[in-house]
């Protein structure tokens, strides 16, 4: 069962000014031939409001990069689902693994931030993978198992999930199409044994050094719904090329 068109999102991570909006143009220009795909760019969250205003009324959405759990208060720093919402995003991906490397993110708290982006009305694509240690032990299915019961949002309210080996991103790596396969068929199960019926539409992303080279054939593989895409999503022309990969 498939509801939702594919979905091809950007995460630009710490990478864009004010003169990036040239790529977004372009970016939204070649979407327009994409009717078919659905596309979301997450820039910086300094440029959210600018990229909001320039893709209105296009087929681009912008999107946040994190959010904090909590609607207000005293989090220096931090911006809340709320925040991002006003800014004119409409999803913001939790749990990458950067966050959970770098910040110290744990399942619960991408738990609560998905479930802040469900409070405000955001999608959140919530992301989990093994790194290279992990699946070398053999272990990646029990440790993307864990981070699934653990960060996904309580209710099955709108979310998707991002299937993200740590050792594939911004590597140049990727799994072959055979244990992306079992992996996204892994997590669809785990999706209907928790959400039912709801389960089966949640679109489940690959991540991890998608580029226009490899993005075919990883698109094609079953219960892959569409991608997330890091260093690629910078060029508009390589983002469009991955796009179009899903026809
Ligand atoms: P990459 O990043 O495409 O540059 O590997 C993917 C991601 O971190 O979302």
């Amino acid at each position: 069962m498939r509801i939702h068109r594919p979905l091809i999102a950007g995460n630009w991570k710490m990478h864009g000014l004010r003169g990036s909006a040239g790529e977004l143009e372009k970016i939204i220009a070649g979407a327009r031939k994409l009717p078919e795909v659905e596309m979301v760019i997450c820039p910086p969250a300094t440029l959210i409001m600018s990229f909001a205003a320039t893709a209105f009324g296009s087929p681009i959405t912008v999107g946040g990069q994190d959010c904090h759990a909590e609607a207000v208060g005293a989090f220096t720093g931090d911006i809340s689902a709320e925040m991002l919402k006003d800014a004119g995003a409409t999803a913001v991906i939790v749990g990458h693994s950067e966050r959970r490397r770098y910040h110290g993110e744990s399942d619960a708290v991408v738990q609560a931030k998905a479930n802040a982006a469900f409070r405000a009305g955001l999608i959140a694509i919530v992301c989990v993978g093994e790194t290279r240690a992990e699946r070398e032990a053999g272990r990646a299915l029990a440790v993307v198992g864990s981070q699934i019961e653990g960060s996904l949002p309580e209710g099955a309210g709108d979310f998707v999930v991002a299937y993200e080996p740590v050792w594939a991103i911004g590597t140049g790596l990727t799994p072959t199409p055979g244990d992306v396969a079992a992996m996204h068929h892994f997590i669809r199960e785990r999706l209907e044994s928790r959400y039912s019926e709801s389960g089966q539409g949640v679109r489940i992303l690959y991540g991890g050094s998608v580029k226009p080279t490899n993005a075919r054939e990883l698109l094609a593989v079953k219960n892959v719904d569409g991608a997330l895409v890091g260093g690629a999503s910078l060029v508009a022309e390589e983002f469009l090329k991955i796009a179009s990969a899903c026809r």
